[in-house]
This record gives structure tokens, sequence and C-alpha cells, in this order.
């Protein structure tokens, strides 16, 4: 079965300090937990830090992005094996404020998830339409060409290990989640992409996680769809308490 995963994408927030101070709430309210992977992805700067206080604990550390080679003349980026020597198990991919205000296309998101794998990073391919394709019924479509181009030259082998995210670019930050129903629909439609680009047991074992305004009231809906393995939780996640609730979907003492 597909173990559940619960990540929180910080964006641009909590530097050391503070990151520091959220594990210190987040930890042990989440040490008992098993039967689920949570992970925490801070800026690049709080990485070490988060991975020095991760010791001992179950929940693991991404990245929010990385450049494809693995060093060289590139003022600015951070390359995938300094993510994984820095303690990242994960690297977030393509997240569509990349896409929209760093110029990232699905070609240099395809080389950043090979460079990512090829490091021995798992990437969290983020792929999601907009609301004007949404709107012209296009999202399928969108969704299909975002996975092909992004997977350009990645093997069966490599495409087992790596995460999806569904984030509808027009639920992220905006407090409108998809519908449990609509979010089904994609990740149903993303699974049976895998199916045919590589096999049905590919596709069985796959991760497909949702992200978009998940919160405390709509995790339990959302993560009860056959299709939703995890969620990739952005505002939500910054508040250790709002972010156990999140973690802790559907279990029957969760305030
Ligand atoms: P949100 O962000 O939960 O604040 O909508 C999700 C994301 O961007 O990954």
């Amino acid at each position: 079965m597909r173990r559940p995963i619960i990540a929180g994408n910080w964006k641009m927030h909590k530097g050391p300090d503070e990151t520091i101070a959220f594990l210190d709430e987040l930890l042990p309210r989440v040490s008992n937990i098993e039967d689920r992977e949570v992970v925490i992805a801070p800026p690049f700067v709080s990485l070490i830090t988060a991975a020095r206080r991760l010791r001992g604990s179950r929940v693991k550390l991404s990245a929010q992005n990385c450049h494809w080679e693995n060093r060289g003349a590139f003022t600015g980026e951070v390359s995938p094996s300094m993510l994984l020597e820095a303690g990242c198990t994960y690297v977030i991919i393509g997240h569509s404020e990349r896409r929209q205000l760093f110029g990232e296309t699905n070609q240099s998101v395809n080389r950043r998830v090979l460079g990512a794998l090829a490091a021995g990073l798992i990437p969290i391919l983020c792929i999601g339409e907009n609301l004007e394709e949404r709107k012209a019924k296009h999202t399928l479509a969108v969704v299909e060409r975002q996975l092909r181009k992004s997977l350009e030259d990645v093997e069966a082998d490599d495409a087992e290990t790596l995460v999806v995210a569904y984030e509808p670019v027009w639920a992220i930050g905006t407090g409108i989640s998809a519908s449990a129903e609509q979010a089904q629909e994609v990740h149903f439609f993303i699974r049976q992409f895998f199916e045919k680009q590589y096999n049905k047991t590919l596709a069985n074992s796959i991760k497909i996680l949702y992200g978009g305004s998940v919160k405390e009231d709509n995790v339990d809906e959302l993560m009860a769809q056959p299709d939703i393995d995890g969620t990739l939780v952005g505002g939500a996640s910054l508040k250790a308490a709002e972010f156990e609730r999140i973690v802790r979907f559907m279990e029957p003492n969760a305030s």
C-alpha cells in the first residue's frame, strides 16, 4: 500500500532560528506517528539547521528547488548533491510559483528532475492547471503535457521513486481548494498516465499528493479519495498545531 506523505512547503518563510522554534514545537507532537510520512521543506538557508534538529526523528527533509548540475558556474543555484549532503531526502521541483514567477518551463523542470534523481533525491514534481485552463476544460490535457515533458528520459526505475504533486494553480494560497471530486478526477488521470507511460505496478505504487489550500477542515475529505496519497501544504504548514492536525488526517481522536 502507499504510505501517505504530508509535506509542508514553507516557501520563503522561517530562517534558521524560526525553524528551530517550529521543530521544537512540532517534533514532540508527531513523534509517535509511523503510518504516514511527515516532510518539511524549509528555505535553503534553514536546511542544515533543520537536518541537525531532525536527527533521531522520522520527519524527513525536502528542499524547494535544485539545479540539474552538481557543480559549476551557476551563481545563486544549489545542486542536488549539495542538498543530499545537507540531509535532504526530497526536493520540490516545478512548483507553480517557480513556473510563474521565475521562468521555470517544462524543459527546465525535466532537467531538474533528472539531476535530482541522478543524485539520489526524490523529486516532488509539481503540476497543475491555471484558472483559464480549467474554465476551458483543458485541465487533463495540460496535466498530461506537463507530465510528458517533465518526465522525458526518466526511466521506469527512476520514475517509480518519484512523487507527483497535483496543485491546481487557482487553489494555491487562495483559500479555495479543489473539491475532493475535482482532485480525485485528476489524480486518477495521473495514475492512468503512469500506467500508459510505464506499467501498472508502477502506476499503483506511485504517490500522488494534492496541494492547494489544504487545511484542517478539508484534509480528511481529500485524503478519503482513493488516488490521493498525501498533501503538499503551504500556508497551513507554518504553525505546528495546524500542521499536526493535517498530518493526523482521519485519525479518530484528531481534534
Ligand atoms: P497553500 O500552498 O497550501 O498555501 O495553498 C500550497 C503550495 O503552494 O504548495
